[in-house]
């Protein structure tokens, strides 16, 4: 996605009070799934699901292994510690066949978009949910262990036109977890 578009969809998502899935600006889908494969360390995390941030002091990364295979799947592999400690999820995701979306309604995963990325860091938001219940889990990836000004900064921008920003957690730079996934 080109920089000066982020804003543009995010006020649609405030305008609307929903995301806008038919809206969203090609761009957004526009990226190298090859390129975005591989390990990521997951910096930050915003949700609005309940009883899911891990307490204070008591976090450590999370991580996630994405992997596009042909034919349109996602595998993505997450690691989360949280208060069930460390535990390792992996979901295969589909592309839509109408719209550019990768999904898994019977795993329960209605959306799993990288709203802004270069390669080095990457603003993914996981959207959960069945029957109307929906959550949305805002992740910071990072192919490193500290993040740049920027990838924060345009974290926290988008938490909050998400109005997440008061769940935004920098998880603890505590490798045991994420690492149990490392290729
Ligand atoms: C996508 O990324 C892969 C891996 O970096 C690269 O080999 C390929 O040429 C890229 N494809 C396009 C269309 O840029």
């Amino acid at each position: 996605m080109r920089p000066g578009l982020l804003p543009l969809v995010l006020m649609l998502v405030l305008v609307t009070g929903s995301w806008p899935l038919e809206q969203l600006p090609k761009d957004s889908y526009n990226i190298n799934w090859s390129k975005f494969s591989g390990f990521w360390y997951i910096l930050a995390t915003a949700t609005d699901a309940k009883g899911f941030l891990p307490s204070q002091g008591k976090g450590k990364l999370w991580a996630s292994l994405v992997d596009i295979h042909s034919k349109g799947q996602l595998k993505v592999v997450i690691a989360v510690n949280g208060q069930q400690g460390c535990q390792a999820h992996t979901v295969m995701l589909r592309k839509d066949s109408k719209r550019p979306v990768f999904r898994n309604p019977l795993r329960g995963v209605k959306g799993f978009h990288v709203l802004a990325t270069n390669y080095h860091y990457g603003v993914v938001c996981v959207w959960l949910g069945r029957a109307g219940r929906e959550v949305k889990n805002l992740l910071l990836f990072s192919r490193q262990t500290t993040s740049s000004f920027l990838s924060l900064r345009e974290f926290v921008d988008t938490a909050e036109i998400l109005d997440l920003v008061r769940t935004v957690t920098i998880l603890p730079k505590d490798v045991s977890c994420a690492n149990t996934i490392l290729p």
